[in-house]
């Protein structure tokens, strides 16, 4: 049976769910596509391994110690790297340079963290393309809501005109809690942070720069915009007061974080800010901490999608429905060679 061995970078919630996902699937990956996946090596500030059962640490053990994480990586012998661990749009780092030195190497790259992407989404993608590897991002692009699958595959040909997306789950289910429960900032942060899906600043969501990111990625990634953070209007929720959000009871709107992009001529405009919507707009009916999004086409009209997966399950799911893609490929690859 064909085998593929997998790393994963950054071991925390989200490489931990990935891990055990990964582990419980192998039936299915030899079922499906004839191929035997096996985990060859996890990484991270916070590694461990007791929590991924079944987990083999042969390689680990039979590593040189010293090593650097993305040496660590190389000399596992990974065909496929999963990076989850965190980055900063700022600077990319740490995950940049662990996708950089796998996509040289020509391996085919699942990226979680958004941060390297923003960073440096463009020169990564020539990377994979002069090196062959492929690169995938969902998990990072709004994990458990499609978005660039919707631009890619369902809306395929289609030219996109605009895009709206409530792409933050922990804005979201703010604003919900705040305009339909009356719950105060605070408190609706609180439950936020406790259900697990508010970033451990929470300064990221709440002043858009979350919401921001994805943006950012649906852009470039899907309609090869060149954005960068500088070409954003980023504004966020943290100044909402009480009295607007009573103004916008009585005038029976709903207060949405959205990133939108329109395109004008040949230019794509991007920002993030709130706006209001009518109760009949679907979008007014994204409650909680689900997400969503709107994409406009020239030849298909209005294709609308929400997401509520629970995470860190739903992000892991998505990284592994890129490495389903990515078996598929390869099995193309192997045929078209043999
Ligand atoms: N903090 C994010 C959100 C999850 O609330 O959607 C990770 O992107």
């Amino acid at each position: 049976m064909n085998v593929v061995r997998v790393a994963i970078a950054g071991f925390g919630g989200v490489g931990r769910a990935t891990a055990n996902l990964l582990l419980s699937r192998r039936d299915r990956y030899r079922r499906v596509y004839g191929t035997d996946i096996r985990l060859v090596a996890v990484c991270g500030s916070r590694s461990g391994l007791a929590d991924a059962d079944g987990l083999e640490t042969g390689r680990l053990d039979a590593l040189e110690p010293g090593l650097s994480g993305p040496e660590f990586i190389e000399a596992s012998g990974a065909d496929i790297l999963i990076e989850a661990g965190p980055s900063d749009f700022r600077t990319g780092g740490p995950g940049l340079a662990y996708i950089r030195s796998s996509l040289s190497s020509g391996r085919d790259t699942i990226v979680i963290s958004k941060g390297a992407l923003v960073h440096s989404g463009p020169s990564l993608r020539a990377m994979a393309r002069s090196s062959g590897a492929l690169l995938k991002l969902s998990g990072a692009a709004a994990a458990a809501l499609p978005t660039l699958d919707l631009i890619e595959h369902s809306l395929k040909g289609c030219e996109v005109l605009e895009v709206e997306g409530i792409l933050n789950a922990t804005t979201n289910y703010l604003l919900d809690a705040m305009t339909t429960q009356n719950l105060g900032f605070d408190e609706a942060l609180g439950r936020a942070q406790a259900g697990g899906f508010a970033e451990a600043d929470p300064r990221n969501d709440t002043e858009g720069w979350d919401t921001a990111s994805k943006l950012i990625l649906i852009a470039n990634f899907g309609l090869d915009a060149g954005l960068t953070m500088d070409d954003l209007v980023v504004d966020g929720i943290q100044s909402i007061t009480e009295q607007q959000i009573e103004a916008w009871r009585k005038e029976q709107r709903v207060p949405k974080l959205v990133g939108s992009l329109i395109r004008t001529g040949g230019a794509i405009r991007a920002a993030v800010g709130v706006r209001t919507y009518p109760l009949s707009d679907p979008l007014a009916q994204v409650s909680g901490k689900n997400k969503a999004i709107r994409i406009t086409t020239d030849a298909m009209g209005e294709t609308i999608a929400i997401g509520s997966g629970t995470e860190p399950l739903a992000t892991a799911a998505a990284a592994l429905k890129d490495l389903e893609h990515i078996l598929t490929a390869r099995a193309a690859r192997a045929t078209a060679g043999s």
